[in-house]
């Protein structure tokens, strides 16, 4: 589904966030990126999501080439992405509904076909019964269920996560974290970037370690450490 064929990522000042990168990620899978701060995990997942491009090198996403899409098929793209942060990037002002809603608002969708769609998701996510309360009204974990719902309202191919429990407690991040396994179950591929060496322990799934821009360990089952 996703292939890095020789990606190098060089920010302007000549630093050097990824060196030479070859990955596969099959469709299915459930992908931890691990390594120090500074290490290149955003860069990796910007990358994907096309906030960045590669410096050189190339990145397919299903067999289409990431760095020569044209300007009308970037968004067409990003659709085909939910993106977690580590601060939820929320709307205070709109309820969960209205932030979950909001991306199939702007598509145009009927009100009817996004009502159904959003109950699904709420519920998938464990929120249904809390859609018209404001962000400032919820745990974290809580505001973090509705970024994920958010992420999920055009039912991506792939979820992206960036540090998604990195503002939560221990009972919360493994929460979220058993929702991303239950994502991925349902069939969305999910590339997690985290520092939580408990949970990558825990769940025994991929994992890429890297160091300075560089994967040095990528083994299925994997654990943070060696
Ligand atoms: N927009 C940018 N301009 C210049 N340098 C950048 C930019 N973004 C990141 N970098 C640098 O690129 C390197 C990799 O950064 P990146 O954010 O990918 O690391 P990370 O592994 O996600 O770190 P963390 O665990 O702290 O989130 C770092 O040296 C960082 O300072
Ligand atoms: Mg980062």
């Amino acid at each position: 589904m996703i292939h890095f064929r020789n990606v190098s990522k060089i920010y302007s000042g000549d630093v050097v966030a990824l060196r030479n990168i070859n990955l596969d990620i099959q469709h299915g899978e459930f992908v931890s990126i691990v390594g120090q701060s500074g290490t290149g995990k955003s860069t990796l997942l910007r990358l994907l999501i096309l906030e960045e491009k590669p410096s050189a090198g190339k990145i397919f996403f299903r067999e289409k080439d990431l760095t020569s899409l044209g300007h009308r098929e970037i968004p067409l793209h990003r659709r085909r992405i939910g993106v977690v942060f580590q601060d939820f990037k929320l709307l205070n002002k709109r309820t969960v509904f209205e932030n979950t809603s909001f991306a199939l608002e702007v598509a145009g969708r009927s009100s009817r076909d996004i009502r159904r769609n959003v109950s699904q998701i709420l519920e998938i996510v464990g929120l249904a019964g809390k859609s018209d309360k404001y962000p400032t009204q919820l745990s974290g974990g809580e505001q973090q269920r509705v970024a994920i719902a958010r992420a999920l309202v055009h039912h991506p191919e792939l979820l992206v996560a960036d540090e998604p429990t990195g503002n939560l407690d221990m009972i919360n991040t493994w929460e979220i974290m058993e929702l991303l396994l239950r994502i991925n179950k349902l069939g969305t591929t999910v590339i997690l970037a985290t520092h939580n060496k408990e949970t990558v322990d825990r769940i025994n799934r991929r994992v890429i370690a890297l160091d300075k821009g560089i994967v040095i360990r990528d083994q299925q089952e994997g654990k943070y450490m060696i």
